[in-house]
């Protein structure tokens, strides 16, 4: 097992950076990554696609061809140099998308044929198609090739991203989730799908090479489940079976448009404490933290690691800055999806610059 939390206790949340043209990472990720690596840091990868159904945003990097494979080494080389840990997060969008990302215009897949919102986010997402149940072991081994990919690009493991509203959380939810076959209604129906996933991307690759990612209590792109508390510990207590690496959850406070990350004094929300206490391996607690609410998590020992987001976008030396205690650059929420392979990116000041 990796003592992930050996050396540092700071996470790089996975932020998705639209840099990656044609699905294929760039020369400039190396630089992006590697600035945040230090030695012993855990970095989580902006979501990579597992295949080309799983795509619903404009230049996401992808992880189910060769050639993005190849992409990816040297990015994981110049982590690996600086001696950071690196996983790669592994999704898929299901219903959130639009006929113009899916192969020859069809519909996006979901567990169920009810769409997102159309105008949510400003976006005409396109109705779904719901999977039939002979489909779904395909989607499941979308997964575990692009946890296999994955190592072979170098990683030290995959975040199986089942949060935020994509499809495996369109699974997990009984306000999306409107199935009547196995994968539908109960709570251990609802989350066949996700252990199911877990099962072949740790046969693949080992479960000390494999964490997961979930935010029973966000509501984002209309994913809502009626009772997050029993979600969240049922997973949490499925997952020990399989005695993955970590698992990294998402406070319910998350609000993206707000601004979450002043002063010190709002209390943690413990809702997270039962997942917490039911999980046996590395807890990572993610979702407005900033350096004096992460001390906190850490001491109180509400959490092992807490994954910051958007501070670490825009403070490359984020460790560095939390150790001096010393002011933090400001994010830039209008380029924070550009394409720009620079602005917005890396261009961020170090410490010294400033
Ligand atoms: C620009 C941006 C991109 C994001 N992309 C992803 C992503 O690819 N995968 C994911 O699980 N979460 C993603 N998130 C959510 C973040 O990982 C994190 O949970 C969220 O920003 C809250 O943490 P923070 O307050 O530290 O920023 C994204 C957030 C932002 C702001």
């Amino acid at each position: 097992m990796i003592l992930l939390f050996s050396f540092y206790r700071i996470v790089l949340a996975p932020l998705t950076r639209s840099r990656s043209y044609n699905n294929v990472p760039q020369p400039h990720a190396v630089l992006y990554y590697s600035q945040r690596a230090t030695k012993g840091g855990l970095l989580i990868t902006e979501a990579a696609c597992v295949s080309d159904t799983a795509q619903g945003y404009p230049h996401m990097p992808g992880i189910w061809t060769k050639e993005q494979v190849e992409a990816w080494k040297p990015i994981v080389d110049a982590v690996h140099k600086k001696g950071g840990i690196f996983f790669c997060q592994i999704w898929h969008v299901g219903r959130v998308s639009t006929y113009d990302f899916q192969p020859n215009g069809q519909a996006p897949i979901s567990s169920t044929d009810k769409g997102v919102t159309p105008g949510l986010d400003g976006v005409d997402w396109s109705p779904p198609r719901r999977l039939s149940k002979e489909e779904i072991p395909s989607i499941v081994n979308d997964f575990r090739l692009a946890a296999r990919n994955a190592i072979e690009a170098g990683f030290d493991g995959v975040e199986i991203h089942a949060a935020n509203g994509y499809l495996i959380e369109q699974f997990l939810k009984d306000q999306v989730n409107d199935r009547t076959d196995e994968y539908g209604g109960s709570l251990e129906n609802r989350s066949r799908f996700a252990l199911e996933i877990v099962e072949a991307v740790t046969n693949e690759i080992g479960s000390n090479r494999v964490g997961i990612r979930l935010s029973p209590y966000t509501d984002i792109l209309d994913s809502v489940d009626s009772n997050p508390d029993a979600l969240g510990l049922y997973l949490a207590n499925e997952l020990n079976n399989f005695d993955i690496v970590y698992l990294h959850v998402i406070e319910p406070r998350l609000d993206v448009n707000e601004e979450v990350h002043q002063g010190a004094e709002d209390q943690i929300p413990h809702s997270l404490l039962p997942m917490r206490k039911a999980f046996n391996n590395t807890f990572i607690a993610a979702g407005g933290y900033n350096r004096s609410k992460g001390n906190r998590a850490i001491a109180e020992n509400y959490a092992d690691m807490v994954a910051f987001g958007r501070l670490f976008l825009a403070n490359p030396d984020l460790p560095k800055r939390f150790e001096l205690d010393v002011p933090l650059n400001k994010y830039d929420r209008s380029t924070f999806y550009t394409s720009d392979p620079v602005v917005g990116y890396t261009d961020y000041p170090f410490l010294e610059q400033a």
